[in-house]
């Protein structure tokens, strides 16, 4: 895969360049993810294992967005893997889509999916539409790099507020105007993202007490379950094992193909789905040959009657058609 240097010309801001093409400073790294990811974040010793590696290996996929003063605004970063568009086939945790990525480098499968890994905007930048220049940034590298389909297992940004919210009444839920009520989703879907699945434990974090007390800056006297400050679900603490263990959902959203220009969308592909999976695109479409192109919408495949089909412990397919749309 080559290594665009300038992939493109971001609209509101300076540039989109390959993160590794200029050294950054120290400083200007840690302005940038200031807002960024809670301490906790680190303790997935999964992706601890493999992300430095892949961080090395996958840096065309790895962006800046800088800003009219060619300071980092933004940064996004994502992986090459091979998918059959079978939801019940997408990795099950974060770290597994790590290890795909790393096990299809290091055999010989053809990559067709990038992954959106993660994203963060410089405190400063936040709501200033730089998230989706980000976005749809690296569905154009995508493009270029002739990966068919994008998908992301999106940590969503305001389940915090609702740590005891099951993850599939989180993701359906909608706002009024029929978009997503998680902003993060809402600015995917917006884009042209539909919800295609849910990761209920997309990552693992483990510590003993005295890490979880460190890394949350409460005091955890007994065994239990604790909500505890920016954790997307309970932390529970088992005192005789001195051990930690909290599990944080993702939502996996696919987007539409991307084109090779820079902010448009040219055509979509049917959701991953066999017959009776997936979602509807507007009630008449759910059984269509998966490969086949087609108009798309933004819409959440969620909504109120979407119920998980199988276990917890892979990835829960939602079935059901959304009980609402929002404007497009
Ligand atoms: C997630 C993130 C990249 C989004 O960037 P952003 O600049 O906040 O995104 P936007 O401004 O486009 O916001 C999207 C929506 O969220 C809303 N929003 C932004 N900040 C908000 C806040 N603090 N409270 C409520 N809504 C908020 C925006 O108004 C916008 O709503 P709209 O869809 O109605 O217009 C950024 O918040 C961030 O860096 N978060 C920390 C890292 C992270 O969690 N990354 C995502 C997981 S990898």
């Amino acid at each position: 895969m080559g290594s665009p240097e300038v992939t493109n010309t971001a609209k509101a801001l300076g540039r989109v360049e390959e993160r590794s093409a200029r050294a950054w400073t120290q400083e200007q790294m840690n302005a940038l993810f200031a807002g960024g990811f809670p301490t906790f974040i680190t303790g997935d010793a999964e992706v601890t294992k493999h992300i430095g590696r892949v961080r090395e290996l996958f840096k065309p996929f790895d962006i800046i967005l800088t800003d009219e003063s060619d300071q980092p605004a933004a940064t996004a970063w994502g992986v090459p893997i091979s998918w059959s568009r079978d939801v019940d086939e997408l990795p099950s945790s974060f770290a597994g889509v790590l290890h795909r990525s790393l096990e299809l480098h290091d055999g010989s499968g053809v990559a067709d999916t990038f992954v959106i890994g993660g994203a963060v905007v410089h405190p400063d930048r936040k709501g200033s539409g730089v998230a989706e220049e980000l976005v749809r940034a690296l569905c154009d590298i995508a493009a270029e790099h002739g990966l068919e389909k994008v998908v992301a297992p999106l940590r969503p940004t305001r389940k915090h507020l609702y740590p005891l919210l099951d993850i599939v009444e989180y993701a359906a839920w909608l706002r009024d105007d029929g978009l997503p009520r998680d902003p993060w989703l809402r600015l995917h879907v917006r884009v042209g993202g539909n919800v295609i699945g849910l990761a209920p434990h997309a990552q693992t974090m483990t510590g003993t007490v005295a890490q979880w007390e460190e890394w949350t800056g409460l005091k955890l006297p007994a065994t239990g379950d604790y909500i505890i400050p920016s954790g997307l679900a309970p932390l529970h603490v088992e005192k005789t094992d001195d051990l930690g263990t909290y599990v944080e959902p993702n939502i996996w959203v696919r987007h539409r193909r991307p084109a090779t220009q820079h902010g448009s969308f040219a055509s979509c592909r049917t959701p991953a789905g066999r017959r009776g999976r997936g979602f509807a695109l507007h009630g008449t479409d759910a059984t269509q040959d998966p490969t086949s192109a087609r108009e798309c919408r933004h819409h959440p495949r969620g909504g109120r009657g979407s119920k998980p089909t199988h276990g917890v412990d892979g990835v829960v397919v939602l079935v059901g058609t959304p009980e609402r749309r929002p404007p497009h």
